[in-house]
Parts: structure tokens; sequence; C-alpha cells
């Protein structure tokens, strides 16, 4: 059959974004792709305790690029996996390394959390220059024993945090007691600011949606970025189970047409194949649901500073999960590749972060939405590297 009248058969149904609803249990990842979201629970070895909880961080395309080296006893070296790059759409590597601030956020709640300061080195061995990610170390985190170490009451959020790809409820505004929470979550890092734009506004919610929705047509219509989704894609329960990361597609229907080989995923689809129309639609659809967006602009743009950023927005994500507000990151329009140059200047325009003194690190949409399931995870054991 070809490619294009298989698409047609799904019927809508292709959506590549990771994330799928409850609905059907037949979409439900298996227990073993989702088991770190029940936490570490007694593990003794506090290292591997802390670890339990970092793994849970966002990450980009939920890759996990993490490693964390326990050779040195009270010691984690966090260390990237230069396998679990996306150099197409990530070609710096600032979202790796916003995606190692928010595991290094999660480490320290949870260090916390066990009378644990923990001491973070970032680069020890020596920053990485702009262009690429190297072997050094990302952060050495020496973790001491410490009666006045305070407790970080976000620590009750890692285990409910979510990336929610779902429609927002467009008819329920964030509410300024949440909008003050992210904000005060992403305080304390003077190169870092926040930004919001909520309901009120309508004239700059529909400049928002638009370069968000120009940003997610340009990355599914060049060939190679969609084809870097592809290899990270998994489709179906056994897929799910075996990776336990990457994006994700548990659509019944695309599933039992991967299985008999009728989704192709060697090459890249024609822009006006049903498969990339119907995700624009369908994305569409979801940003027109949406009431509010969020930023962190950054003051430069050195590898302290995107980690940083990840920090920042862990926390927020973190503060949102409080209120009950969901949030999914918009990050095609912040892509550093040629062909996004346009959304790139168009976001930077409309935050006023000119380059390149600023540089937007995050930008998200806001809202609420029904629950959606937990994304799967590797577990402690596949990031250790353990003497
Ligand atoms: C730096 C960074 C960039 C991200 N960009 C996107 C994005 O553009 N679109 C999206 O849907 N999710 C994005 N995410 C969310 C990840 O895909 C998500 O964290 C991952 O799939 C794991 O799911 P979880 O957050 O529910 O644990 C991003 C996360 C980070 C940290």
């Amino acid at each position: 059959m070809h490619r294009r009248n298989f698409i047609r058969l799904v019927g809508g149904g292709v959506v590549i974004a990771a994330g799928t609803t409850l609905a059907g249990c037949s979409r439900a990842y298996p227990p073993e792709a989702i088991a770190a979201w029940n936490g570490p629970g007694t593990e003794a070895d506090a290292r591997r305790w802390i670890l339990g909880y970092a793994i849970l961080a966002p990450h980009s395309h939920n890759l996990q690029s993490w490693q964390a080296d326990l050779r040195t006893p009270g010691e984690i070296t966090l260390r990237c996996d230069p396998t679990r790059l996306l150099p197409e759409t990530d070609p710096f590597s600032r979202q790796i390394m916003m995606s190692h601030g928010t595991f290094l956020e999660l480490l320290d709640i949870a260090a916390r959390e066990r009378g644990l300061r923990a001491d973070i080195e970032l680069f020890p061995e020596g920053e990485y220059g702009p262009e690429r990610i190297d072997g050094r170390p990302v952060a050495r985190i020496r973790l001491v024993p410490d009666a006045g170490v305070a407790k970080d009451p976000l620590f009750a959020q890692i285990l409910a945090r979510r990336t929610n790809r779902e429609a927002y409820d467009l008819q329920r505004p964030v509410p300024a007691a949440a909008w003050q929470a992210m904000s005060a979550a992403a305080a304390g890092q003077p190169a870092l600011h926040f930004g919001q734009v909520g309901a009120d506004a309508a004239p700059l919610i529909a400049r928002h949606r638009a370069i968000a929705a120009e940003a997610w047509r340009i990355e599914l219509t060049t060939p190679r970025t969609i084809m870097e989704s592809f290899e990270v894609l998994r489709v179906g329960p056994a897929e799910v189970a075996q990776h336990r990361d990457g994006l994700t597609l548990m659509d019944p229907m695309v599933v039992a047409m991967a299985r008999v080989g009728l989704f192709d995923r060697s090459q890249a689809p024609a822009p006006d194949d049903f498969a990339v129309t119907s995700q624009i639609e369908d994305f569409n659809a979801k940003l027109a649901s949406t009431p509010g967006f969020l930023w962190i602009v950054s003051d430069g743009n050195d590898r302290r500073t995107q980690v940083a950023a990840g920090r920042a927005y862990a926390r927020v994500q973190l503060a949102a999960t409080v209120h009950g507000v969901a949030m999914q990151p918009l990050q095609q329009a912040l892509q550093e590749y040629p062909e996004q140059a346009g959304p790139y200047a168009a976001i930077r325009a409309l935050l006023g972060a000119p380059p390149p003194a600023q540089t937007v690190q995050m930008w998200a949409r806001v809202g609420y939405a029904p629950p959606v399931q937990p994304a799967p995870r590797r577990g402690v054991d596949a990031i250790v590297v353990a003497g």
C-alpha cells in the first residue's frame, strides 16, 4: 500500500508529539516503562535515591541524556551521553544543557529532602564553547550531610509533574496566584527574566499562536528535522517498553499498521501528506485552546546560563503543578537551524529579547487540561556508571 493511502486510512490518528491521553487503556504505557514514577521508595543508597527523582526531570524529546558517574564515594559526576543529542533541531545543544539543568534542580531538591546539601560545581573541567559540547562533565556534585539544609516544598510535586500536550480549557484563564507562583519559582537567578501573557491580552496571544504554528509547520516540513523525530519515535507498547525514552505514539490504529510495516519512518513525508497536514491541524487547534504563554529569557547564553534556565524551568513547572496548571514547551521557534530563522526572529521581537544580548531559553503554552499519564523513563540503572 502506498504510504499516502496508509496515512489516509489511519485518518487523523498520526500524531508524532510525545504523550497520549488516558482515554482507553490500549493507549496506556506499559507499566515497566513508567515504573520510575513510583519513586525510589526505600532505596538505601542516598545517591541512587536522589537520582530516582532526578531522572523524572523534563528533557527535550525525552532523550534522558544524563550519565551519573558514582565511582567516587559521596559524589555524582554528571556527564552528557553523546549518543543522545539532537544535532538537527538543537545544533548547539542549548536545550540539552537546559535538560541537564532540570535534572540538577530535581537532584538538588531531592538531596534537601534527604538532609543533604548538594554542592554543585558546574563544568569542573572547563565550560564547553558555544558551538558544541564534549565529554567533559557538566557537573560534579558533592553530597554533604547538613542539618541546616532547608527542605523544598516543591519536592512534593516531582512525581505529579507532567508535560501536557492536550487541548487546554480556553474558558479557564490561569489565575494571578498561579502566575505569581511560577514567576517566584523562576526568581533567584539574576540573569533570567520570567514573562507571561494571559487571556486578557488577546492580540498578543494571537501573535504567540501564529509564531508557534509557523515554527511547528517548518519543523514538520523540513525533511532532516522531522527525520530526527522519527528516529526517536516509539510506536506502540512494545517499542515504548523496549526504549522507555523518546517521543511516543500509542494510537491503536497506527500501532497496528506499524506492526505490519505500513508506517514508513525511513523517509520524511511530503509537506502535503496527511501525516503532516493532520498534525498541523491538530497542533493549531491546541494552540487555539491555549489561554496563556510563558517564557524565560536570559542575559547572555553561555553554558552556565543554559543550565540555570533549565533549573528555573523545572521550578516553574513544579510550581504550576501545585496549582494544577498544565504546560507544554514550544521550542520549535527557539531552535537555531536556518529554516527557523523567521519564527526565531519573530519570537525574540515579540518578547523584546534582542540578539545577541538576550536569548529566549524557554517558551511554553499554559492552561488547564485533562490529566495525562507520566512519560516513560529508563530508570536509574540505565544512567549510572558505577565502579
Ligand atoms: C529544554 C526542553 C525543551 C522541550 N521542548 C519541548 C517541545 O518543544 N514540545 C513539547 O511538546 N515538549 C517539549 N519538552 C518536554 C519534553 O518533551 C518532556 O519533558 C519529555 O517528553 C518527558 O515528559 P515529561 O516532562 O512529562 O516527564 C521540552 C523539555 C525541555 C526540558
